[in-house]
């Protein structure tokens, strides 16, 4: 479904919204307790639905997959509690750089997948030294940078291939199917090197489309050109993330309504089932990586208005675009509640961030009644590529606060940044 919005004739496809709308409704002592014992701004968890909805992925998925895994993108929102709490349910780490690796360490896991499009050879070296970073090779430079470095350690690295499959037009990330097939044989030859996985991700799917066609593509490359025996020693195939969590409303694109879970599971395990168990006859593990769809909707950010431009119906709140880390708003819409006098109407009124860049606003919309000082504000499905990606601008980062109504708990388990924090490491 595809449906222009041009930011002031299509306001009714903002009505999409109104599930998120209401489950806010239903936090709303939570969300004004919070703001009032911890002050905003504010990220705020919500750990009962971070729970429920992984309990949700994974339960559509093993139905169908035994050895189904699910990973969780760090890149997607690097909360340590938050991933400490994923990490509990079962859910395996999908590292990009240093700090993911060291983080991933640190909290326990033991299956551990490394992906970047450049790694130094530092961080090579720590992921061979771990001893269970799996090292996902982007590019054949880095293969052979890897080699030598197994050899001079004299240690071995698992590794797998991220394969850029043809519907992928990202061509910085991963290598061709020919590219592949050269690699991985130098790589059976080499002792130092154990070959346990395949791996593809293309982003931001609203359906299972491009999962079927990188999984039919992967089995006929992997048919064609190995023998049942070497298949026989693959450990996983991993289908990559970017399963889109919920619809996305721009005035670009108009309104991208992404498929269920479960309609997302089904299609994948029947073309998991055909390509890989049926056709090339193998039972691989199969990892699922996704960011977004586990981290996005259980954070939302809570803002309090602090001035009324009443003649422009123009609001300043005391949280900017720092927290995303870009300006999302200016082209995409999230749902927004003014939880002080929450409803499910539509009010018009541009409420803007406190930074020094008229991009800096949280859209020009919100649910509930006409705001006026010292309300709370929520923006909802806020936890994706947000803190993550926070920009370091005029303002700290916030606090992050965590609740679990089921177990009636609410904790900081991040401190707002501070000075020192700022300008650690800074000559002054
Ligand atoms: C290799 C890889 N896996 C997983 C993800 C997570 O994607 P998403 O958050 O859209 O699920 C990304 C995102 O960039 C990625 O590059």
């Amino acid at each position: 479904m595809k449906q222009r919005i041009d930011g002031g004739d299509d306001l009714d496809s903002l009505n999409l919204f109104l599930p998120f709308v209401k489950r806010a409704m239903k936090n709303q002592k939570i969300f004004l307790d919070s703001a009032r014992k911890y002050g905003t701004p504010q990220y705020i968890l919500d750990e009962d639905f971070l729970v429920d909805n992984v309990r949700e992925i994974k339960k559509n998925f093993s139905k169908d997959i035994v050895g189904f895994k699910l990973f969780y993108a760090f890149k997607s929102n690097d909360l340590p509690y938050m991933i400490r709490l994923l990490k509990e349910e079962g859910v395996n780490a999908d590292v990009s750089c240093m700090f993911e690796m060291q983080l991933a360490l640190k909290l326990g896991f033991e299956k551990i997948i490394y992906t970047a499009p450049y790694k130094s050879l530092q961080e090579l070296e720590y992921a061979v030294n771990s001893g269970k970073i799996i090292i996902n090779i982007d590019n054949v430079d880095e293969f052979n940078a890897l080699c030598s470095l197994c050899k001079r350690l004299k240690k071995s690295a698992s590794i797998s291939f991220r394969i850029r499959t043809k519907n992928n037009n990202w061509k910085k990330f991963g290598i061709t199917n020919s590219e592949f097939v050269k690699l991985a044989n130098v790589a059976m030859k080499d002792p130092l090197l154990n070959w346990t996985g395949v791996h593809f991700h293309k982003s931001w799917n609203i359906d299972a489309k491009s999962y079927v066609d990188g999984l039919t593509e992967i089995a006929d490359c992997l048919k064609e050109n190995f023998s049942h025996e070497q298949l026989s020693r693959l450990k996983f195939i991993d289908i990559g993330g970017g399963l889109l969590p919920f619809e996305s409303i721009s005035v670009e694109d108009g309104v991208e309504m992404p498929c269920s879970i479960k309609q997302f599971s089904d299609v994948i395990c029947s073309a998991v089932k055909k390509n890989i168990f049926e056709k090339l006859n193998i039972n691989p593990e199969i990892w699922l990586e996704p960011g977004r769809l586990i981290s996005s909707q259980a954070t939302s950010i809570l803002l309090t208005v602090k001035a009324t431009k009443e003649s422009e119906s123009e609001y300043i709140v005391d949280g900017g675009t720092n927290l995303l880390g870009s300006p999302m708003f200016e082209e995409d819409y999230f749902p927004v509640v003014n939880i002080s006098a929450p409803s499910e109407k539509l009010t018009i009124g541009k409420i803007n961030g406190p930074l020094c860049d008229p991009a800096d606003h949280w859209g020009k919309y919100y649910f509930g009644e006409k705001l006026k000082n010292d309300d709370l504000i929520s923006v909802l499905n806020m936890g994706a590529y947000t803190f993550s990606t926070a920009w370091r601008w005029q303002r700290a980062i916030p606090k992050y606060v965590t609740f679990s109504a089921r177990k009636g708990k609410s904790v900081i388990v991040k401190d707002e940044e501070s000075f020192e924090d700022r300008y650690s490491g800074c000559k002054i």
